[in-house]
């Protein structure tokens, strides 16, 4: 088995045009292993003038170098390129993901890294089947279209899946032949930048991928602000998504938005009990509960709810929580201080407001950042942490006894990113998948993801989609270009 020993971390800087520099101003970081609070490494910490300089490399590679005018074929084949190469290093990437982010080994290398690896696989397949089409207009003119990139990408990513969120970014843009600046959060660098020497070694021209890790509020903004970056893609908080919309209108650029979730995870009397409890876990306990689309509100039809608490919160006790690095731990690390105490202050709230917390609602251990798996009961869908995102391994059960009162509840966010319906009723359930206001539903499953099904909210979880084909249109813009025929 791999070690901490035999990871590279390395190298600790900023990749800009093809070469790994220091920031101008000379400014580092250290990012931590939320599991020990140990510094891993530091890292050059990018600011406004590094963004500039890395979307000037960006834009020369876009009009100037060699990557849009590359075959779409030999462009397919750098991205599987570097599918392999992330294959061939898949241990090591798992590690360090492990290490800075804090989840699970088991989860990195069995979720994480293959979801990684399909990505640029499935994308690799797309680079050479992105056309346009002719289109029967009046007149004596020939009408057709071009299915062209949209240039310099800018790409913000969050913390929580570090190196997965990387790559849903980083392998539609490529395939349909823009240019990147990329940057990782402030918390989960190293991935990213490791991603980025694999990219070199695939033969991705210099500037074509670009990474500046570096706080939001400089670097980011910065990216988001910028007059000449085309297009912003961001994953993170909704507070966040719309400073980074401000930010766009000033170029009017492209922007797509994934933002947070209070996903419903509605179980009926009628499913099979069993798997339902194992969705449920999943779906509030999977990478401790830093998921956009966590099954964070539990829905439970009244005359099954005792005994769908009791087995759930068994299981939920008896969860193994502990050091990532140890491939029986079920649940890691949370991200960071910050996280560990707003998930901590809403397991009070959520006390104050009079839930019944069954199991969990304290840290587990003296140090790093780890949280009892925490079930609250008698949850209205009112309260605070029924409405509000918590990001942690908290899950609100709230009982019900009627579908239509289900469903209006279920509604009743300002998310509308995930909904999961647990039944063998087949009416029912595809009643409720067209009912349900959210991007993604699930049907007696939890946290099903595949690179070619689209991914991306409703409402205030945001905009555009990102996998699957869907993607492409958020990466590429239609030229109509007229000919005339006649005399
Ligand atoms: P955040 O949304 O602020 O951070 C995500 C990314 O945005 C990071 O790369 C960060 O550096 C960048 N960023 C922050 N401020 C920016 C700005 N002004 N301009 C441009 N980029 C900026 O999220 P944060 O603070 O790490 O976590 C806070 C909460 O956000 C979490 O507790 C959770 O509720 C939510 N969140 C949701 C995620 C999702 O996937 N939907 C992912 C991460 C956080
Ligand atoms: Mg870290």
């Amino acid at each position: 088995m791999m070690t901490k020993n035999d990871v590279k971390i390395k190298p600790g800087k900023l990749f800009i045009n093809g070469r790994w520099v220091d920031s101008v101003s000379g400014k580092t970081f250290d990012t931590l292993n939320p599991a020990t609070e140990d510094v891993i490494t530091s890292v050059a910490e990018g600011d406004s003038t590094d963004i500039d300089l890395a979307v000037t490399a960006a834009r020369e590679a876009f009009e100037n170098g060699p990557w849009e005018k590359t075959d779409a074929r030999d462009r397919s084949r750098i991205l599987l390129k570097i599918a392999g190469l992330i294959e061939r290093n898949k241990d090591e990437l798992a590690l360090l993901d492990t290490l800075d982010n804090g989840k699970p080994i088991n989860e990195t290398t069995k979720a994480d890294i293959p979801l990684v690896i399909d990505c640029f696989l499935y994308y690799a397949g797309w680079a050479d089947k992105i056309h346009g089409e002719t289109i029967p207009v009046r007149g004596e003119f020939f009408n057709y279209t071009l299915r062209e990139p949209v240039g310099v990408v800018g790409q913000i990513i969050p913390w929580n899946f570090p190196l997965l969120m990387a790559a849903w970014k980083i392998a539609p843009a490529l395939a349909c032949g823009n240019t990147i600046v990329l940057k990782p959060a402030e918390q989960t660098p190293l991935t990213a930048l490791r991603l980025g020497e694999i990219c070199h070694e695939a033969g991705l021209p210099d500037g074509v991928l670009n990474i500046v890790p570096g706080y939001g509020p400089t670097a980011g903004a910065a990216l988001a602000g910028h007059m000449d970056v085309d297009k912003i893609a961001f994953t993170g908080s909704s507070a966040t998504g719309r400073i980074i919309m401000q930010a766009a209108s000033k170029n009017l650029k492209r922007i797509s938005l994934e933002l947070g979730g209070k996903s419903p995870n509605i179980v009926f009397a009628d499913s099979d009990i069993d798997s339902a409890v194992d969705g449920a876990m999943t779906g509030i306990f999977f990478n401790q509960g830093e998921v956009c689309c966590a099954g964070s509100r539990l829905f439970i039809e009244k005359s099954i709810h005792g005994e769908f608490v009791d087995k759930l919160s068994n299981k939920a006790a008896s969860m193994r929580v502990g050091n990532p690095e140890d491939t029986g731990t079920q649940m890691g690390a949370q991200v960071s201080k910050e996280q560990f105490d707003k998930i901590l202050g809403y397991i009070d709230t959520g006390k104050q407001e009079g839930a019944k917390l069954v199991t969990g609602g304290e840290r587990c251990g003296e140090k790093g950042y780890f949280i009892r798996p925490t079930i609250f009961d008698a949850v209205d869908n009112n309260m605070k942490i029924a409405k509000e995102e918590i990001f942690g391994p908290v899950v609100s059960a709230i009982t019900f006894d009627d579908v239509d009162e289900v469903v209006r509840q279920g509604n009743l966010s300002v998310y509308g990113l995930a909904a999961a319906i647990w039944t063998m009723d087949i009416k029912k359930a595809h009643r409720l998948a067209r009912e349900l206001k959210a991007g993604t539903v699930w049907i007696n499953a939890y946290n099903a993801f595949d690179a070619a099904s689209p991914f991306g909210g409703f409402k205030q979880s945001g905009f555009g989609r990102e996998l699957g084909v869907h993607a492409l249109e958020s990466y590429t813009q239609i030229k109509s270009v007229w000919i005339n025929l006649g005399s």
